[in-house]
């Protein structure tokens, strides 16, 4: 299978093929999101709590994000990787947020990278980054690093004056430079009709139907603990499988069960007992 570019992207969105997401933070989820044939890979600073036990998104360092894109890298050939640039990496200035987007490509491996928000700061930094000619995804309606700023982690364009401020920001976004906008926890019919004025591809996540759509690998596996939001779908009760694993591999090694005899190394006749000697 030939890696997925930018232009594969635009095609799949022309034809009305839907465009498939996920987020992977190590070799392991890299792997499974390659085997699965998904068309892009995100390295999201969901990280954060999914892999690291941050509280949020906005205490994970750059550091820190590279090396699960390092990891993730090594593990991805087909599809695109995007990474996020996570909070306080871009806010500074223009200068930060392109010296930050190219440590994700020359370090992380990226082949693109994505930015939260669209107030004429974040626009600015956009734009930067792509007049660098480093091709980039906005996200707009729920955006994690900036909720305190939100009211919270709730869902956004519920009302008129949201509503249309979502759409103004997925334009702005676009008319900036990104190839796609990830629209996050803003209901369908509002981003069906943002979907009409909008030329680059939509990645949904809690919008509704979309050009394409994005979940939290360890959300759709159900491995992440606790109440997930109402835009999650759990596919597998992987993390249930992950403790009863442990928990019979426990079991057997306090009952003296495992090891067995099939898992042993056999030495050479006399061995054993030139050591007792
Ligand atoms: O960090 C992340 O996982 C994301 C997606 C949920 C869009 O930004
Ligand atoms: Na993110």
């Amino acid at each position: 299978t030939p890696p997925v570019t930018l232009r594969r992207l635009r095609t799949l969105a022309d034809e009305g093929t839907p465009i498939v997401m996920v987020t992977a933070y190590d070799f392991v989820s890299g792997r499974v999101a390659e085997r699965a044939g998904v068309d892009i890979v995100l390295v999201g600073d969901s990280g954060a709590q999914v892999v690291l036990g941050h509280p949020d998104t906005t205490s994970v360092t750059v550091d820190e994000m590279l090396v699960l894109s390092k990891a993730v890298r090594r593990a991805v050939q087909t599809p695109l990787l995007l990474c996020d640039l996570p909070f306080g990496s871009t806010e500074v200035s223009d200068e930060q947020a392109v010296a930050t987007a190219v440590r994700f490509v020359r370090e992380g491996g990226a082949d693109a990278v994505k930015i939260e928000g669209a107030n004429p700061a974040r626009l600015s930094r956009l734009r930067a980054i792509v007049e660098a000619g480093i091709p980039v995804v906005g996200h707009v309606g729920l955006t994690p690093q900036t909720a305190t700023a939100l009211g919270g982690l709730r869902a956004q364009g519920r009302t008129t004056d949201e509503a249309v401020r979502v759409a103004r920001e997925a334009l702005a976004v676009q008319a900036a430079g990104a190839f796609a906008v990830v629209i996050e926890a803003v209901p369908a019919e509002v981003v069906a009709e943002i979907r009409r004025a909008l030329d680059i591809p939509v990645i949904g996540i809690g919008a509704g139907a979309a050009e394409g759509q994005v979940l939290v690998m360890h959300d759709l596996l159900g491995i992440t603990e606790g109440r997930s939001p109402v835009f999650v779908k759990t596919y597998a009760a992987v993390g249930d499988a992950m403790v009863e694993g442990v928990r019979a591999y426990a079991q057997e090694v306090r009952d003296g069960v495992f090891p067995g005899p099939e898992h042993v190394y056999r030495a050479a006749p006399e061995a054993a007992a030139a050591v007792r000697a």
